[in-house]
């Protein structure tokens, strides 16, 4: 293999640390910068601090092209391309905290013939003010589009790859899209503040389409329709798509409910108030706690009663809690009285600070084991495989609440157990009996 471009990453969270391990795999020789030591140490030690699945295989595979280091002097001494990968949270006023990345500016400096390749998630006109503060650095916005869990693929195979440049950094955004030429998928070159809006108006698109489903899947339980038909037949209509038209108790992640926030923000700042946005955001709070509602109808109350909660992390194959689902659940039904018992196959240990005086069960059955009801939040697929019978003894009243239209409903039922989803036509708003609460009531 002939020499690859040297690659610098700014930033080894969950994006600079994909972005490493695959340019590596492509061939690049990759430097990773980050300024925690303890993570820059682990790393050397070949572990890797976040659950992506094929992550840490994909770095041990391409060890020898990677190294990780605390001295950005390391970093600027071997690479052209500088692809700055740190975070940009919200503030308590909704707009994006941009500290990391103009410490990042500030520490690259203005090194000649090297260009700052963006991949943080910026507010539009960043990139411009950056170029305009360091008129020697080259500036290419390049947003990433990965999603946690499936983020290797999403990079491999991309469905495009953004690359905006302004006038006099056309060779940095020529160098970037040779970068990702050999993946195969649309470059689309645009102006550095096209690029920026791209993202950000990508991430409050899908998450309207969520909210979007998730409303029509409020109308389908009144009407009586069933929401996973209703998009089914809407999503086969290409000018829709069927992705992202999955109802459930709401998006969570750091990422939409960030990024539909700056957006608005940043309308907001220029005079314009993006009504669709407020909206998109009070139907996902209140997405998240209609399960309420649910448990409500067929339990008296939930003082004193133990709900359990199958997943916690915000999407599978994530330990990812920030904006998950289950928190604002697990503090709703403490708030009303009930005891939580949680399960997450991977997200416990992150969750478990988070979720003060929520019981880390360990497995699906500990938690479901005397619950009076439970809420399926996440949906991990070793939850398809329970075992609905045992599940009935064991729980004291047999209540699922499937938050995600996950499970086999007919399965579920034909167990005994009284099954409610998301915009389904739902169970006799009875009282639940049966399970273990019903055989103590027949001795
Ligand atoms: C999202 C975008 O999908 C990525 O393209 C983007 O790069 C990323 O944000 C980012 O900005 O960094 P991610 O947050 O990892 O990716 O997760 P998604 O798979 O998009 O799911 C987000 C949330 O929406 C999850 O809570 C998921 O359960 C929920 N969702 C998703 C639904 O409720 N219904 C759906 O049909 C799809």
């Amino acid at each position: 293999m002939s020499e690859r471009e040297p690659i610098g990453v700014v930033g080894a969270g969950w994006v600079g640390l994909v972005t490493a391990a695959c340019f590596a795999e492509l061939g690049h020789r990759v430097v990773v910068r980050e300024i925690v030591e303890e993570k820059v140490e682990s790393l050397q030690r070949g572990e890797v601090p976040i659950h992506e699945p094929g992550l840490s295989e994909l770095i041990s595979k391409n060890a020898d092209r990677l190294s990780f280091t605390t001295d950005m002097g390391e970093l600027l001494a071997d690479a052209r391309l500088i692809f700055v990968c740190v975070q940009t949270p919200p503030t308590v006023s909704g707009d994006a905290d941009l500290s990391a990345v103009q410490r990042a500016v500030e520490e690259i400096g203005e090194p000649d013939g090297k260009a700052l390749v963006m991949k943080s998630t910026v507010p539009v006109g960043t990139g411009r003010t950056i170029r305009r503060d360091e008129p020697d650095l080259a500036y290419v916005s390049c947003p990433e589009f990965l999603r946690e869990g499936t983020a290797l693929k999403d990079f491999m195979e991309p469905d495009r790859v953004l690359v905006g440049t302004d006038p006099g950094d056309e060779w940095a955004g020529d160098a970037v899209a040779a970068l990702y030429q050999p993946l195969g998928a649309p470059i689309v070159r645009t102006d550095v503040s096209s690029s920026e809006m791209v993202k950000l108006a990508s991430n409050a698109f899908l998450a309207t389409k969520i909210s979007f489903i998730n409303e029509i899947a409020n109308v389908c339980e009144e009407l009586g329709a069933d929401v996973t038909d209703v998009a089914k037949g809407m999503g086969l209509d290409d000018r829709i798509g069927s992705r992202f038209l999955q109802a459930g108790i709401g998006y969570g992640g750091s990422c939409f409910t960030k990024d539909v926030s700056a957006l608005k923000m940043l309308a907001a700042n220029s005079g314009y108030h993006f009504q669709l946005l407020n909206s998109v955001i009070e139907v996902n709070e209140l997405q998240k706690r209609r399960v309420m509602a649910k448990l409500s109808r067929h339990l008296d109350t939930l003082v004193g009663k133990r709900v359990a909660l199958l997943g916690l992390a915000f999407k599978p194959d994530t330990d990812d809690m920030r904006g998950a689902s289950s928190l604002v659940l697990a503090a709703r039904l403490q708030g009303e009285g009930a005891t939580v018992a949680a399960f997450d196959p991977v997200a416990e240990a992150v969750a478990a600070p988070l979720m003060p005086g929520v019981e880390m069960a360990g497995s699906a059955i500990a938690a479901l084991e005397g619950a009076d009801a439970a809420v399926l939040v996440t949906e991990w697929g070793e939850f398809r495989e329970l075992d609905w019978g045992d599940v009935v003894r064991r729980m004291s009243t047999p209540l699922l609440v499937d938050g995600r239209n996950f499970l086999d409903g007919e399965a579920v039922r034909s167990a005994g157990i009284t099954y409610e989803a998301i915009g389904r036509p739902s169970a006799e708003g009875t009282r639940v009996a049966g399970g273990r609460e019903a055989e103590q009531a027949k001795r």
